[in-house]
């Protein structure tokens, strides 16, 4: 069971926060989080085919994907949908097969649905970030990756103590600043079937983490241990 302090966000919180934030998202975090972005692509399209973006928010990411990749995206704010869905629609992408508002602790894809699933800074922004990810596990294919780029708190130091003094800050802009990847880590190690493939660094500053979890069976499991490179 989560502690209090674990549910420390709540949906409504979060939908009204991306509705702020909707109309200048991009401006904004565009460029800030743009070579996390890359890592993530390239990792998603090393096994390609029908690939799921949850929180894909102002489908930044989706014109970026090869076109060999069938596209889905699922956000629980309608604003920040909205902007994906202009961008679909002014940038032709025609391998955007779908976007619809979902809740990632509640997808309604059936299970062993993609062969990839991408949370880019989406993991520490939902109430319950275990009941979302077992929802991103149950919706993957076996041989299937999960990818994510997540914001990972300080252990100690001054910056530990900065996260916890902006927390409630944080809350309100629609993300926690405590975020520990040992969290990640107990997820993975409780939920049979899926283990961890790659952790590491990606910019800005070394806060952010590349995460790569895999979903056992299927055919791809020579790729596991082999870090991701992303072009350019
Ligand atoms: C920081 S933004 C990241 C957007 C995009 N992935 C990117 O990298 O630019 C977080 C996104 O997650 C979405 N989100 C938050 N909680 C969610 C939930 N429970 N289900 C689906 N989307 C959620 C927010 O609405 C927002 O669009």
């Amino acid at each position: 069971m989560s502690t209090l302090s674990e549910v420390d966000l709540d949906a409504q919180t979060v939908t009204k926060a991306y509705a702020r934030w909707a109309p200048v998202y991009d401006l904004v975090f565009g460029a800030v989080f743009e070579r996390g972005r890359q890592v993530a692509i390239a990792a998603a399209e090393r096994i390609g085919g029908r690939v799921l973006e949850v929180g894909v928010g102002t489908g930044i990411s989706l014109p970026q994907y090869s076109k060999e990749c069938q596209l889905s995206g699922v956000d629980i704010s309608e604003p920040m949908l909205r902007k994906a869905q202009e961008r679909v629609t002014e940038l032709g992408l025609t391998n955007v097969e779908g976007l619809w508002v979902m809740d990632a602790e509640r997808l309604s894809f059936p299970d062993n649905s993609f062969d990839v699933v991408v949370a880019q800074h989406v993991i520490t922004t939902v109430p319950n970030p275990e009941a979302a990810l077992d929802e991103l596990a149950r919706v993957l294919k076996p041989g299937g990756e999960i990818v994510l780029v997540s914001r990972i708190g300080a252990e100690a130091g001054l910056r530990r103590s900065l996260e916890h003094w902006f927390q409630p800050a944080a809350r309100k802009l629609g993300w926690r600043s405590e975020f520990s990847f040992e969290r990640y880590a107990r997820w993975a190690a409780k939920t049979s079937g899926m283990h961890l493939i790659e952790r590491r660094a990606v910019p800005p500053l070394g806060h952010f983490n590349l995460i790569r979890f895999g979903k056992d069976g299927g055919s791809n499991s020579a790729y596991d241990s082999e870090p991701v490179r992303a072009a350019g």
